[in-house]
């Protein structure tokens, strides 16, 4: 049966989905609140908006597929318009924690390519203070040793995601910070491992935050 916070997420995509116009290039975002947003726009689609996508992961691809929505590749693209996704926290600055799915690097390049991208969320995802999940971040397999030594340098604890492999087959490290109160230098100091090939930081990505409140739809952007 849908949980109270499924419809949440639904109400948050289905807002979102309604900023998408004909001839667009769309990003397509990963997890459960994303997956509503796929669902809402590929019934915009067999309507007749005429749209095409970008999938963040190899489920989102699947869904949208299924469900009749044109994709196509990212090689060949230097921007997106408009990319719709979830995230797993995100505080008042529109600044957030992302792959708990594990597909944080495409949806960051995916959200970086796109002219607005735009956040859904339920309430619970609202935050005074990022930190209290894990960034995860994906690294190379032969890299993760050395990359969680480095980890441990910058004050993180990271753990391996068990038996977990990303699309583009490489490793997830859970990296947990006691005090996550300089996220900018941390997404830079991240970026920077060698072997660290992308991490679920997202300080400067997120334009605009659809967020599904019992009381309705809150509009928060940059
Ligand atoms: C996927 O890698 C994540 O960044 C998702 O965007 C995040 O986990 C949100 O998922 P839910 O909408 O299922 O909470």
């Amino acid at each position: 049966a849908p949980s109270p916070s499924d419809a949440l997420k639904r109400a948050a995509a289905e807002a979102a989905v309604d900023e998408v116009k004909s001839g667009m290039i769309v990003g397509l975002g990963t997890g459960s609140t994303a997956a509503f947003a796929i669902e809402a726009l590929a019934r915009k689609a067999r309507n007749g908006l005429d749209i095409r996508a970008v999938a963040t992961s190899e489920r989102s691809a699947a869904q949208a597929r299924a469900e009749g929505i044109t994709l196509i590749d990212m090689d060949g693209l230097a921007a997106i318009d408009l990319a719709i996704d979830g995230v797993d926290e995100i505080d008042a600055r529109l600044r957030a924690i992302k792959g708990a799915g594990g597909a944080m690097l495409r949806e960051k390049i995916v959200a970086a390519a796109a002219r607005r991208m735009i956040a859904v969320a339920d309430v619970s995802k609202a935050v005074d203070r990022l930190g209290q999940r894990p960034v995860p971040v994906e690294v190379l397999p032969l890299a993760q040793g050395y990359v969680a030594a480095a980890i441990r340098a910058l004050g993180g604890d990271p753990a391996l995601r068990a038996g977990t492999r990303t699309d583009q087959g490489n490793v997830i490290l859970d990296c947990r910070f006691a005090a996550l109160d300089d996220p900018a230098a941390l997404a830079d100091r991240l970026a920077a491992i060698p072997g660290a090939l992308g991490h679920g930081l997202f300080v400067t990505e997120i334009d605009a935050l659809y967020l599904a409140t019992p009381g309705g739809i809150v509009v928060r952007a940059r």
